[in-house]
């Protein structure tokens, strides 16, 4: 028999919070969904970030969250539609993209990226 646990989700985008029940042996995005709560998803596979959250309390069991960095993990995100609960929680959606630059950011755009091998110059 699954366990069932009681999940708060800020949704920051639309100001709005939603409590429902999730069970254990399924993914948490996707309980949601079937209760009609609709968050930000977009590869459904653990690899995009679009459905990370910040866990601001309980534990939530992410095997498959590939896209997900250790380091992020520790400090607290966790991807829902991979995502199991392991305790009652509280999560809020993350600011548009936040995930991505935080694992990203740092290599794209802002550090010196060449594009090709430099030119001989004789
Ligand atoms: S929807 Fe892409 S990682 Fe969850």
């Amino acid at each position: 028999m699954p366990r069932t646990y009681t999940i708060t989700v800020y949704d920051r985008a639309k100001g709005i919070k939603h409590t429902l029940e999730v069970p254990d042996d399924r993914y948490i995005l996707h309980s949601c969904e079937k209760q009609g709560v609709e968050l930000p998803f977009s590869c459904r596979n653990g690899a995009c970030t679009t459905c990370a959250v910040r866990v601001l309390k309980g534990e939530i069991y992410q095997p498959e969250a590939v896209g997900l960095s250790l380091e992020l993990r520790n400090r607290g995100y966790a991807l829902l539609c991979v995502g199991y609960a392991r305790s009652d929680l509280e999560v809020e959606t993350q600011d548009e993209d936040e995930v991505y630059q935080l694992q990203f950011g740092r290599y794209f755009g802002k550090g010196k990226v060449r594009m090709g091998l430099p030119l001989d110059e004789d």
